[in-house]
């Protein structure tokens, strides 16, 4: 897969000016962009380099008509507008890849394969991580991302990941905004109200 070069990016275009996407217009997203939404996303930090995520684009209006009833129903029309919905998962099977990811760390697949809660939690709380650098990414190319939680989670891994080690967490539509597919932006917690100086 090519993988585009990203535009220039700056902190205002990823962080303050970027709103999240609720409705797209029908400009196809095309797989290089998609190559290049993992290219930055894969360098989000994780415990043990873990990288526990994986990312299943649906696209196709067959695909997408397997997902859609799968939403909650508010968030149906806003997956329908978007070209690409992208499933976020976490893989509970994740330590199988320790050997090669983190070659340092003696023993770390073995611990693991012997702890299958602890292994859930590293899975499902560093891929949430990796999701941050997923919409990040998104942006980062230059398009618009509008993550939704309001999804049947155990359906989705029902219908797309039978008997597999993957769990579902989070969905992201993904595309160019439409001109009315964005809210007002609500407010934003100030540095003393979340921060703590010691
Ligand atoms: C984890 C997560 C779950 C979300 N779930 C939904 C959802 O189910 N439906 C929806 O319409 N918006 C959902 N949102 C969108 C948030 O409401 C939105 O990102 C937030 O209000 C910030 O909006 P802004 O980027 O325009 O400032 C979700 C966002 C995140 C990060």
């Amino acid at each position: 897969m090519n993988v585009i070069a990203p535009p220039v990016v700056t902190a205002e275009s990823i962080f303050r000016d970027a709103h999240t996407a609720y409705r797209f217009t029908p400009e196809a997203v095309t797989d290089e962009q998609l190559a290049a939404i993992y290219d930055l996303a894969r360098f989000t930090p994780t415990a043990l380099n873990s990288q526990p995520l994986r990312v299943t684009f649906v696209r196709t209006p067959a695909a997408k008509s397997r997902l859609l009833p799968l939403l909650s129903a508010t968030n149906r029309d806003k997956s329908a507008s978007a070209p690409v919905v992208a499933i976020l998962a976490a893989d509970t099977d994740f330590h199988e890849n320790l050997p090669r990811v983190a070659p340092q760390t003696q023993g770390a697949k073995e611990r693991f394969a012997a702890n299958e809660a602890g292994r859930t939690v590293m899975a499902v709380n560093n891929a949430w991580l990796q999701a941050g650098g997923f919409i990040l990414a998104v942006r980062a190319i230059g398009l618009d991302a509008g993550p939704m939680g309001g999804i049947d989670a155990a359906a989705i891994d029902a219908e797309f990941f039978p008997n597999s080690s993957l769990r579902t967490f989070l969905v992201v539509n993904i595309g160019r905004a439409a001109d009315d597919g964005q809210f007002p932006r609500n407010p934003r917690l100030g540095f003393d109200e979340a921060i703590t100086l010691v």
